[in-house]
């Protein structure tokens, strides 16, 4: 088998893991889960039982590199005995430099070092931040993403890894890593180091205005106008009020490119990188110099070793967050999301509707514990969601994951085709999806859904008059567009499943239940029709 990759197929990335097409069902486990194989243990029952096929966690330079040239993979040889014992894949988060615009994940010998490891500056003189956060206080502090050191040490490590799995993994248990998470300087719109100053007076390099030229139609408005205004200058001169979030783009993208570079030149497995999103404000109030919507180009041009980047998503704004992270041939990965009950309409609706490649809920261990989500996972999260309140539940994210995993090569095989769409109750001004001559509609919201607001409907069509239907909280509706054939009836309408790769139906529904009604667990159906006048 091939090591996994990405490729293009109708246009759309698509992810090939043992040389078939893959989505990720997947989770992200809570930051320190998996730093011992007996916290681990109990957790890949849970998920297997949750039908994920995928789990992502952090693998850190921490405990990979405790004291410098000496390196430790005890614990990822252990993660990968457990998750093959599962039948699960999964994702390496790769806490280097960066873990949420500070430095924690750096081995001490990298922290105890300021002088070969210089950090940001906030304001001159001043590398380190307090921010009072809820009921307790935030501190950060961050490494320079200019002093290239910390990029060759970091970059060295996480080669070491990947030439490590390459010989360990021969099974590909691991099948993708996001390098760093969530980079940025947080408290200020860019570093104030001497270093940093240093580069902010320099002219912009002509790799990355031409990089940007090149990708214009992606460009966010005030980046796009300054460009058409100066093309050769200093950051200020080109990028006016946007320079400092630019500088901080183009730097850190550099540091990711060194470490994702070197890693891919030991094993070539797909990379992306994570970003804290834009929650209104200015640069420095959401990590400056992420891999945010607004700089997506500058990452395209300048780290060139990922494969795409990926949005954590703790904001009401859903849909808005998947249309912005699928510009410029982005495909859609979410590897953070909420835990809440919308996380099955929005999973169902990003593969369905943008052919993502990943869903993955945060903190997914908790998951059924109602009492239990932890403190941890509420830091940088939108608290005024009213969504929060209502929890996933088990069994309804299980049923969905587990028909999803039996669908997955007919989904797959539709991806970046118009043949595969999908609707979402909480995008309340699109209700219908057209596939050719045939319009399907939904209806959401009615009387017997629980919890409103959560319900979606995937739409796949196989053949002409074939279709799949995985439903939850919502009444379908079929219409005949063909003004010659403009009425429709049903042939056949089978509930099943695909169960090791073979349909089996469980009722051949008719008569009252012809008037599909997707309830409170989400179901699939196989329906055949009939156009005539
Ligand atoms: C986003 C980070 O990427 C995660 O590691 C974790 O800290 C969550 N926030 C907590 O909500």
């Amino acid at each position: 088998m091939s090591i996994p990759k990405v490729e293009v197929r109708n246009g759309q990335k698509v992810l090939l893991v043992d040389d078939r097409p893959f989505y990720l069902l997947s989770g992200e486990l809570h930051n320190s889960s998996s730093s011992t194989l007996e916290y681990m243990e109990p957790i890949w029952d849970k998920m297997q039982a949750l039908h994920l096929n995928s789990l992502l966690f952090p693998v850190t330079w921490q405990q990979v590199e405790p004291v410098e040239g000496e390196f430790h993979f005890e614990l990822v040889d252990g993660l990968i005995e457990q998750a093959k014992a599962h039948g699960m894949k999964f994702g390496i988060l790769w806490f280097g430099s960066w873990k949420n615009a500070a430095c924690s994940y750096a081995p001490d010998w990298v922290k105890t070092d300021l002088e070969r490891f210089p950090r940001a500056e906030v304001v001159k003189g001043k590398s380190f931040n307090e921010v009072p956060f809820k009921l307790f206080k935030m501190r950060y502090t961050t490494l320079s993403a200019f002093a290239e050191e910390t990029a060759r040490m970091d970059a060295r490590a996480f080669a070491k890894l990947c030439a490590h799995l390459k010989e360990y993994d021969t099974d590909h248990t691991v099948i993708l890593i996001q390098v760093e998470n969530e980079t940025g300087i947080l408290g200020a719109s860019r570093d104030h180091s001497d270093l940093a100053d240093a580069a902010f007076r320099e002219k912009v390099p002509q790799e990355l205005i031409q990089g940007l030229l090149e990708r214009k139609d992606g460009l966010v408005e005030d980046v796009k106008e300054a460009l058409e205004k100066c093309q050769d200058g200093t950051w200020e001169e080109v990028f006016g009020s946007a320079a400092d979030e630019m500088l901080m783009a183009y730097y850190t993208a550099k540091h990711i490119e060194t470490v994702a570079a070197a890693g891919k030149a030991e094993y070539p497995l797909p990379m992306y990188a994570n970003c804290w999103l834009v929650q209104g404000g200015k640069p420095g109030d959401y990590p400056s110099g992420g891999p945010v919507y607004r700089v997506m180009e500058v990452y395209q041009t300048v780290a060139k070793s990922l494969d795409w980047v990926a949005p954590d998503i703790y904001i009401p704004q859903f849909i808005d967050t998947c249309e912005k992270y699928t510009k410029q041939g982005n495909p859609l990965f979410i590897p953070e999301i909420a835990l809440q009950f919308r996380a099955t309409s929005r999973l169902m609706y990003a593969i369905g509707h943008h052919h993502a490649l990943c869903f993955a809920p945060f903190g997914i261990e908790d998951i059924g514990n109602l009492a239990d989500t932890s403190l941890g996972a509420l830091v940088g999260m939108d608290t005024s969601d009213p969504a929060l309140k209502n929890p996933l539940l088990f069994d309804v994210y299980a049923r969905a994951n587990e028909l999803l995993q039996g669908l997955m090569p007919v989904l797959t095989s539709l991806y970046g085709t118009e043949n595969l769409n999908a609707l979402i109750e909480e995008k309340e001004e699109e209700r219908t999806m057209t596939f050719g001559k045939i319009s399907i509609s939904a209806a959401f919201g009615f009387g017997t859904m629980s919890m409103t607001g959560a319900g979606a409907l995937i739409a796949a069509k196989t053949a002409e008059n074939e279709f799949y239907l995985l439903g939850y909280g919502c009444l379908p509706e079929f219409e005949s567009l063909d003004s010659e054939n403009p009425f429709i009836e049903f042939l056949s309408i089978e509930e099943g499943e695909f169960v090791n790769g073979e349909w089996v139906m469980h009722r051949l529904l008719n008569g009252d239940e012809e008037h599909i009604h997707f309830g409170t667990a989400p179901s699939l159906l196989r329906i055949r029709t009939h156009q005539f006048s």
